[in-house]
C-alpha cells in the first residue's frame, strides 16, 4: 500500500491532489479544518481507503499527536510507499509589514511555516526505520525568492519552507533509510487563494488584467488546479524525484 498525506484537502491544489491520489493501492490521508464530502463520496465510489482529519493545523501542539494516530492506521507490514505533502497554506495579510498586527504575523508564519515544519519534524521520527520509499512534498511559491511588497509574511514562510528542504535533504544525505524531499513551485492556480490576492489589487488594476487575457493567445494566466496535480502526482512516481530539490511546474515533462 502507498500512503499519502495531503494537507490542506478541503479546496485548491489539496483537493485536486487527494483526487488524483485515490487510487488503487493507495490510502490517501487528508487533512484540513472542514471535511470535504466530495473526497468521501468519491472515495467510497472507487473502493479506495481513505482517513479524513478535520484539524487546524495552526494548533502545532497537538501535531505529534495527530501523527501518531495517523502512523497508527498504517499497515506496518504492508508500506510499499509513504509520502507527506505540505500543501495547506494561506496568503493573509497583504498588507505592508508597518500595518501588519502581531497576531496577524503568527497566523500566518505558524501555518505556513510552524506547522510544515512539525509535520515534517514528526514524519521523519515515525518513519526513521522504515525501510520503503519515503518522500516530502513541501509545497512552497515563486514569491519565496522574489520580494514582493505587502506580501512579507507569505514571502517570508515560503523562503523558510525552502530552507526545510535543503536542510533535511542534507540530513537525511546521512540517514539509515533516509526521506527524500523536494519544494515544489506551482505557479499561479486558480483557486480561492488566487481569488484573494486579486480581490486585493485595485480595481483599475484587475480590469487591465482581465483584459489582457481575454486578449491574449498565451497559456493562461493561471492553471486550473487539476492540472497542477496531475504534473506533480507525475513527478512524485517518476524516478527523478529527488534529485533536483526545487521543481518548477514547467521544468515537468
Ligand atoms: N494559488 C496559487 O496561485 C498558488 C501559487 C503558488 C503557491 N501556492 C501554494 O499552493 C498551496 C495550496 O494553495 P491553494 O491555492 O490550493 O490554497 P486554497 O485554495 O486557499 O486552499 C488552502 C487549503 O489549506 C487549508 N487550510 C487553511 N488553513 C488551515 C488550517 N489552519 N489548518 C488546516 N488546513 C488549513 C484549507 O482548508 P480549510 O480552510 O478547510 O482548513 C484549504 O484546503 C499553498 O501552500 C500555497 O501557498 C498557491
Amino acid at each position: 500500500m502507498k500512503y499519502f498525506i495531503v494537507t490542506g484537502s478541503s479546496k485548491g491544489l489539496g483537493e485536486s491532489l487527494a483526487k488524483r491520489l485515490m487510487s488503487d493501492g493507495n490510502h490517501v490521508i487528508c487533512i484540513s479544518r472542514n471535511r470535504n464530502e466530495k473526497l468521501q463520496e468519491m472515495a467510497q465510489k472507487k473502493s479506495v481507503s481513505t482517513d479524513y482529519f478535520e484539524f487546524d493545523l495552526s494548533n502545532t501542539d497537538e501535531i505529534p499527536r495527530l501523527m501518531e494516530e495517523i502512523f497508527n492506521r498504517f499497515k506496518k507490514e504492508n508500506i510499499e510507499e509513504v509520502c507527506l505533502i505540505n500543501n495547506a497554506g494561506m496568503l493573509s495579510p497583504i498588507k505592508d509589514l508597518h500595518e501588519t498586527k502581531p497576531e496577524e504575523v503568527r497566523t500566518n508564519v505558524t501555518l505556513n511555516l510552524i506547522a510544515p515544519m512539525i509535520m515534517t519534524a514528526e514524519f521523519l521520527k515515525m518513519t526513521k526505520t522504515i525501510r520503503s520509499t519515503k518522500k516530502i512534498i513541501n509545497i512552497s511559491s515563486k514569491a519565496s525568492r522574489s520580494p514582493r511588497p505587502q506580501w512579507t509574511c507569505y514571502n517570508s514562510s515560503k523562503a523558510g519552507i525552502d530552507n526545510i528542504t535543503q536542510t533535511v535533504a542534507i540530513e537525511q544525505g546521512k540517514a539509515d533509510y533516509p526521506v527524500r524531499i523536494i519544494s515544489f513551485y506551482p505557479g499561479a492556480m486558480d483557486t480561492a487563494m488566487r481569488k484573494e490576492n486579486q480581490k486585493a489589487k485595485p480595481l483599475f488594476k484587475r480590469a487591465v488584467e482581465f483584459i489582457k487575457n481575454v486578449l491574449s493567445t498565451k497559456k493562461p494566466a493561471a492553471h486550473h488546479p487539476d492540472f497542477v496535480a496531475e504534473k506533480l502526482v507525475t513527478h512524485i512516481n517518476s524516478n527523478e524525484f529527488g534529485k533536483e530539490l526545487f521543481v518548477n511546474l514547467e521544468n515537468i515533462e
